[in-house]
């Protein structure tokens, strides 16, 4: 036994000996490297334990600019917002896109977009995005709106929730945006139909996601229990005859389904795949958005009330009467008034996002960070940009951990379709 014992702790100190020997090493003009002492692992388990903590330890002592190796992947951190704009000025040799439908077509089971049988694809599919962006959002605004008025009088009318021997309905507040945003933000991407089983769909949905977190870190699907029956069942529930069926989708949705319908190459399977892709970006970051911006107010009641009486004066004491009994239409111009409201948005997604924003080096180069800084970057390298180190930073806030609603400072937050959590946390109130 002894003898067993020996041969394998002699064995892994020969690993860790090779490895310090041949592992990789810092060369000129590089970031500073911290490797820790696990092969492969490197420091992902102080990096999974808390990531804001670890990395703001190693600001401290490496400066703005580290590379870490965790579970296998170089990361270099670019930690002060000011040298953000050199990170996403140099799109071409810090690409999102080739990272993305790599890691996407893999979670959500498609060919990758980025392949000679689908030429043109990925650009079309690009552009189409601009169906998300600016006035093309004013349908999308007026839709989600009248879909969350319908789904709140429909969930407040059918008592499912009521109190016995009171007016009041009680229900668990997360479970409530989940369910109320995802019917919402369904019906105004796909379109509606009598049949769909929403509830059903959310469940599938929720388990997927969260084996999503495995899935990026590539940890093959067979391993993760259910979740590659899940994902069939959720990939079917798009099934374009299906998706063919339902009423008044967006026009980003039809654009897409248009574009999908030209490539012979792409199977049925595939358009559903890409469907249900669209659906995790979506929902995934906007029922959790809801739930903070919701739950925050509801714990200021100071703010709650300004935010409040910004909505009646925005919107009008009758108008808001009447959104009981009927739809009422709230246009971006009002959401841009609310900055109350904006500002609360902002300051939840602050205090509770923990994005990281990805880029893959794709040559080596020199990436110059201002006028006297640069760094050698390596091919394959992961470049990562962590906002939220930004948001808690006590050198912007003075209490990083508390909401200052009325904020200014609020506005170094910078997230995408602001009115569209405006807009619930609106209907929510
Ligand atoms: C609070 C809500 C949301 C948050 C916080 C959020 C956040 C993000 C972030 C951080 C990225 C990565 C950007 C990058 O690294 O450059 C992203 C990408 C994306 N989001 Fe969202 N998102 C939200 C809502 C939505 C919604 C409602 C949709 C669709 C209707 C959507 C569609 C997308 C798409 C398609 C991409 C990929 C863009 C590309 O490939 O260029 N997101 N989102």
């Amino acid at each position: 036994m002894l003898h067993y014992l020996l041969t394998i702790f002699l064995g892994l100190m020969s690993v860790l000996l090779l490895c310090a020997l041949y592992g990789r090493r810092r060369k000129e003009g590089e970031p500073s490297l911290i490797k820790g002492w696990i092969p492969f692992l490197g420091k992902a388990l102080e990096f999974r334990k808390n990531s804001h903590q670890f990395l703001t330890n190693l600001q401290k002592e490496h400066g703005d600019v580290f590379t870490v190796l965790i579970a296998g992947r170089y990361m270099t951190f670019v930690m002060n917002p000011l040298l953000y704009p050199s990170v996403i000025k140099h799109g071409k040799q810090l690409d999102f896109h080739k990272f993305s439908d790599s890691a996407a077509s893999k979670a959500f089971d498609y060919p990758p977009v980025q392949s000679p049988r689908f030429p043109g694809m990925s650009d079309s599919i690009q552009k189409m995005y601009s169906l998300l962006q600016g006035s093309a959002l004013d349908p999308l605004t007026t839709s989600m709106m009248g879909n969350l008025q319908r789904i709140l009088r429909r969930l407040f009318s059918s008592g499912e929730w009521a109190e016995p021997n009171s007016d009041w309905q009680e229900a668990d507040l997360y479970e409530f945006c989940k369910r109320v945003m995802f019917e919402a933000t369904f019906k105004t991407l796909y379109g509606q139909s009598q049949h769909l089983q929403l509830d059903e769909l959310r469940e599938d949905f929720e388990k997927f996601d969260a084996s999503f977190p495995l899935l990026m870190a590539q940890v093959p699907i067979g391993l993760l229990r259910n979740t590659k029956k899940i994902r069939k069942k959720l990939k079917n529930f798009f099934q374009p005859n299906r998706v063919a069926e339902w009423n008044a989708p967006c026009e980003f949705i039809q654009s897409r389904t248009a574009l999908f319908q030209q490539y012979d190459t792409l199977q049925d399977q595939d358009i559903a795949a890409h469907h249900f892709a669209m659906l995790w970006a979506s929902v995934g970051n906007t029922m959790p958005a809801a739930f903070w911006c919701l739950y925050h107010l509801l714990s200021h009641p100071e703010s709650l009330a300004a935010v409040r009486a910004e909505i009646v004066d925005v919107v009008g004491q009758n108008n808001i009467q009447s959104i009981y009994t009927g739809d009422i239409t709230i246009t971006r111009g009002q959401l841009d008034q609310m900055v109350y409201l904006e500002s609360s948005v902002n300051e939840s997604l602050r205090l509770s996002s923990v994005s990281m924003n990805i880029r893959v080096v794709q040559e080596d180069f020199c990436l110059r960070l201002d006028a006297r800084h640069s760094v050698n970057l390596r091919k394959d390298d992961i470049v990562a940009l962590y906002p939220q180190s930004t948001h808690l930073d006590p050198e912007i806030y003075d209490q990083p951990q508390v909401t200052h609603t009325y904020s200014k400072a609020a506005s170094y937050t910078s997230f995408v379709l602001m009115n569209l959590i405006k807009m619930s946390c609106l209907c929510f109130l």
